[in-house]
């Protein structure tokens, strides 16, 4: 066997530089991070071909000594944390001193700052020179990954290398609005965000997506021990199908955090349509020393001491800046403790502010009707899209799209027992009474399980108007070239257009308005078939079920039920029991009566 040795340096920092340096846009976080910490007051960021052949960024801060130069590409060489204590309470966006190291050891990379220079290429270190700027700092990083082939793979087209720096560097604008920034790509200018208070750079940020025009910015805001919140959002007329516009940053940085995004869309269902998603840019200023960012190189997640004292301030904001209102075309009216920016720079008189209008006045555009006359927070939302993909299915042969296959009714030899549906309680779950028990189902995994035996079972396909183009890795451009014929056996028509970049052509009916889940479920998948197909169909089925919630008439309530004693076995399609029963006896027990 091998004895053991301690790595070459340059082969160890390669590898830990894997943790850091994934892409151009990781570099560009971190150098963008740099300027931040360096107090920079304006930020250029330079890109040609994506970052892939170089990234410049170019700050106006402190900058550093030729004495700092020559330490700031060495391993766990910062200036930002010197105690275990600083790491506790830390207030700069840096602190593990691993960035520039990681970068250098596997791209060129050249500083200039304070009139030095020095060059580090792959890992070996020059010597510091004069340089070419007085005051500031300018950081190049030039052929990533050249020397690592195997990682150069990992990277995408420069396209889509540039779209991902572009996002990063949109987020971090997004948390320094007292920072100008501008980004150009290849020559060309991309961004710029000039100076301006929080609101205005959300707005600016927000004005970037095509669907937000003539939207009316509302703010909120929440003071709490320890913490603060403030958040811009649409006026409920505007929003977006997806997610994609609701970002949360903590103390400036940008994190992903499934439980606050289900907290915002929670406090937001009772004023928007199903399926539909509010712009919301949540700013959360909480005390640092509550606050790790420690635990993962990207920083995306963090570990909040007081995360569940934050969920709950961010309902209680939401649910308080909309409470009570309706959001009728015809007599909504701008809440009062909502707050109106005006969208241009142009200052609206104060009283505006404050004076209720009808919001089509307040835009001078009609608002769009959501399919239902009156809805207000107490009557929960009907969904359109849920509806149409039950009803699709329901009322199968009479969809428009055509069956590949025969329809096949789930165990249909199956007898189903005397049964009475009693009613829906907490909006959750459907009440049963059979034989000598009382049965509860829940009816969001009913549904799914129905639907997930139903796609299986139909196969009704939709041709896509557009075809929707995406790309992939290199790994999953390989599984795809051998397995791409199995997802045309579900509907799901793959083209290879290029290497690395496929577009889809058609998909299950049912997936109707969730193409961008169906692709992002094909991006990740190198695995198993039969695991692959089940995952898919999951997924399908557990975005157009009934969700838990959802108020249910009491003729589809029935025929969920109608269903769920056909099924072999009561379990949702990830194999969890979704029925409770308790006896009559148990029952008659409880309150001390004899059966
Ligand atoms: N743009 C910059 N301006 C001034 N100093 C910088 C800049 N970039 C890096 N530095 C210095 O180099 C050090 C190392 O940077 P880095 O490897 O990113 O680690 P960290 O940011 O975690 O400290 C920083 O602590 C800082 O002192
Ligand atoms: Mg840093």
């Amino acid at each position: 066997m091998a004895s053991i040795r301690q790595l070459d340096p340059i082969v160890a920092s390669r590898i830990a530089a894997g943790e850091v340096v994934e892409r151009p846009s990781s570099v560009l976080r971190e150098l963008l991070d740099n300027a931040i910490d360096a107090n920079a007051t304006k930020i250029t960021v330079y890109v040609e071909d994506g970052g892939i052949k170089n990234l410049t960024v170019i700050d106006n801060g402190s900058g550093m000594s030729a004495d700092d130069l020559e330490l700031a590409c060495s391993s766990h060489a910062t200036s930002k944390v010197r105690t275990l204590e600083d790491l506790f309470n830390l207030k700069t966006l840096g602190f593990r001193g691993e960035a520039l190291s990681s970068i250098a050891a596997c791209s060129r990379l050249t500083i200039n700052s304070n009139g030095n220079r020095i060059t580090v290429d792959n890992g070996i270190q020059g010597k510091v020179v004069p340089g070419s700027i007085e005051s500031g700092t300018s950081v190049t990083m030039e052929g990533l990954f050249d020397n690592i082939p195997a990682r150069k793979l990992f990277l995408k087209r420069p396209q889509s290398e540039l779209a991902e720096c572009r996002k990063t560097f949109i987020e971090k604008a997004l948390g320094f609005e007292d920072i100008e920034f501008i980004l150009i790509a290849d020559g060309e200018l991309k961004c710029h965000f000039e100076k301006t208070d929080k609101t205005g750079r959300a707005i600016q940020v927000m004005s970037l997506d095509r669907s937000f025009a003539g939207a009316q910015p509302i703010k909120m805001s929440y003071e709490g021990d320890n913490l603060s919140l403030f958040a811009v959002s649409s006026d409920p007329a505007t929003y977006k199908r997806d997610r994609t516009q609701i970002k949360i940053l903590v103390n400036n940085r940008i994190i992903d955090s499934f439980q606050f995004v289900q907290a915002i869309t929670n406090a937001y269902s009772a004023a928007l349509p199903g399926g539909a998603f509010p712009f919301f840019y949540l700013f959360i200023d909480d005390n640092p020393s509550l606050v790790d960012f420690n635990i993962h190189p990207t920083k995306r997640e963090c570990k909040l001491r007081n995360q569940s004292q934050i969920y709950g301030a961010i309902t209680s904001m939401i649910r308080k800046a909309l409470i009570s209102k309706t959001y009728d075309t015809d007599e909504r009216t701008v809440p009062q403790t909502l707050q109106f920016e005006p969208e241009s720079p142009a200052p609206s008189p104060a009283h505006e502010a404050q004076t209720p209008k009808p919001y089509a006045e307040q835009t001078g555009e009609p608002r769009p009707s959501y399919g239902q006359s009156r809805r207000t927070t107490e009557a929960k939302p009907f969904d359109p899209s849920w509806f149409e993909n039950a009803k699709a299915i329901l009322e199968r042969g009479k969809t428009q799209t055509e069956p590949l296959r025969p329809a096949v009714e789930v165990s249909t030899t199956k007898v189903i027992p005397e049964y009475r549906y009693v009613g829906q309680v907490f909006d959750t779950f459907l009440m049963v009474e059979l034989d000598e028990k009382l049965m509860f189902i829940d009816q969001h995994a009913l549904h799914e399980r129905i639907l997930f035996d139903e796609i299986k079972a139909l196969k009704d396909v939709q041709r896509l108007i557009v075809p929707y183009q995406f790309e992939v890795e290199r790994s999953v451009d390989d599984y795809l070239q051998e397995n791409s014929v199995l997802y045309s056996d579900f509907g799901i028509e793959l083209t290879r257009k290029e290497p690395l970049l496929w577009e889809m052509a058609s998909m299950p009916a049912a997936c109707r308005k969730n193409e961008d889940k169906i692709v992002s479920f094909i991006q990740t998948q190198t695995g198993d078939i039969e695991t692959m197909q089940k995952d898919l169909f999951a997924i399908i089925a557990c975005h157009s079920a009934i969700k838990a919630g959802d108020r249910l008439d009491p003729v589809t309530a029935n025929e969920l039920v109608r269903k769920c004693f056909r099924l072999d076995r009561m379990v949702c399609p990830h194999g969890r029991d979704f029925t409770f029963s308790i006896s009559k006896e148990e029952l008659y027990r409880q309150v001390g009566r004899l059966v």
